[in-house]
């Protein structure tokens, strides 16, 4: 049975609103991920982020693996259990960890050879072994074992490693066991049309029950991006779920949501809240400007957030330049709240076939100076 079903489909663009059946519960999209790479979203405990209404968060096979190890975890009762999370967890292969953190890796046709950017160990992770883990951590969600392209790279160069991923998703597929986990593909082949329309050829041949776009929000300009996303996503089956991963801003998931993008994860809104930035509907602002020293308003004023009901930005700023500890659960607070919200506005706009008129609006209230 397909798990994932869609509810509505707008008339003026590719966005759909659907419904993803998980082993941990129903998950609404489009949706935006919370991402908690060590086995927590940083700064924030499991229920406060429940609480924002997160019902899917990602973790990332290549730290958990490293440290403390998937046995462990799974001895310890599985990923959910370990991290105390009510919810739906997708977890990362790795494929883009290993070559973005690892030193001295070295690729071959069975796997990569990697040294760990913790310790300097060594480590080896294959097709197989990456479902293994994955298996162990029992996520509800797990990624193929992919090759991320960098940019800009040859054609060549990305021809090769596209191919190597379908190989890599087949022998996944093959491995793949847990019947409470759904086994997702990634769609690579760079900034090459030809090569992006091939891999979902050769994907969609091995019937996923969901795919995801990778390799993108690596470098390349945004009209790339959105241009990668329209080769692909007509060519990808309307009736399973579609991930862009690693994105992104909030303008980003609008116009990802608009071609067709049913799922995103980003550090974006947990990072940028360490590094003071904090996102409004008229823009992002920066905590730390002397501007906001005497400011008694809160970051938004209409923002229902715990932050934002009880601080003012002159709070905020003074917590920030002293390097409170609080500061940083405060704006992670707030702007988790902002993403988790603009997606549920995108989805009440996409069942109400008011989508094109929301996007128009999300623009209109950006303003070039600060909010
Ligand atoms: N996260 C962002 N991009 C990618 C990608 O291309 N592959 C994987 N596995 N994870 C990603
Ligand atoms: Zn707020």
């Amino acid at each position: 049975m397909n798990p994932f079903e869609i509810l509505a489909v707008d008339s003026k663009s590719r966005a759909r609103r659907g419904r993803l059946l998980t082993s941990h519960g129903p998950v609404e999209t489009p949706v935006f991920m919370p991402v908690g790479t060590q086995a927590t979203i940083k700064a924030l405990s499991p229920d406060e982020v429940h609480a924002l209404g997160a019902r899917i968060i990602l973790g990332n096979t290549y730290h958990l693996s490293l440290r403390p190890g998937a046995q462990r975890i799974a001895r310890l009762g599985g990923l959910h259990a370990f991290m105390a999370w009510p919810g739906a967890i997708l977890t990362d292969s790795g494929g883009f960890q290993v070559f973005s953190l690892a030193t001295i890796r070295t690729i071959d046709e069975d796997g990569v050879t990697f040294q760990s950017h913790i310790d300097g160990s060594r480590h080896r992770i294959t097709p197989e072994s990456c479902i293994e883990i994955q298996e162990l951590l029992g996520s509800d969600i797990a990624m193929c074992f992919d090759e991320c392209t960098p940019y800009p790279v040859t054609r060549d160069y990305a021809k090769a490693s596209m191919e190597r991923t379908v190989r890599w998703a087949r022998r996944c597929r093959n491995a793949h066991t847990r019947e409470d986990q759904l086994l997702f593909a990634i769609v690579q082949g760079g900034v090459f049309p030809d090569l992006r329309r091939a891999c979902v050829e050769a994907l969609t041949a091995m019937d996923f029950p969901g795919y995801a776009v990778g390799s993108l929000a690596v470098g390349e300009p945004k009209e790339v991006m959105l241009d990668v996303l329209e080769t692909v996503v007509p060519d990808l089956p309307h009736d399973k779920p579609r991930y862009l991963m690693g994105v992104g801003m909030p303008e980003d998931l609008v116009e990802g949501v608009w071609r067709g993008i049913d799922m995103f994860d980003c550090v974006v809104p947990t990072r940028n809240a360490r590094n003071g930035m904090v996102f409004t509907s008229r823009g992002a602002l920066q905590i730390k400007h002397s501007r906001y020293a005497d400011d008694p308003e809160p970051i938004e004023a209409a923002c229902t957030c715990y932050t934002c009901r009880t601080f003012s930005r002159a709070y905020l700023r003074h917590l920030f330049m002293a390097k409170e500890l609080l500061v940083y659960r405060l704006l992670s607070l707030h702007n988790l709240h902002y993403f988790l919200t603009l997606m549920e506005s995108i989805r009440d706009a996409v069942m109400r076939g008011s989508f094109e008129e929301f996007r128009r609006q999300f623009y209109a209230r950006r303003c070039v100076e600060e909010p």
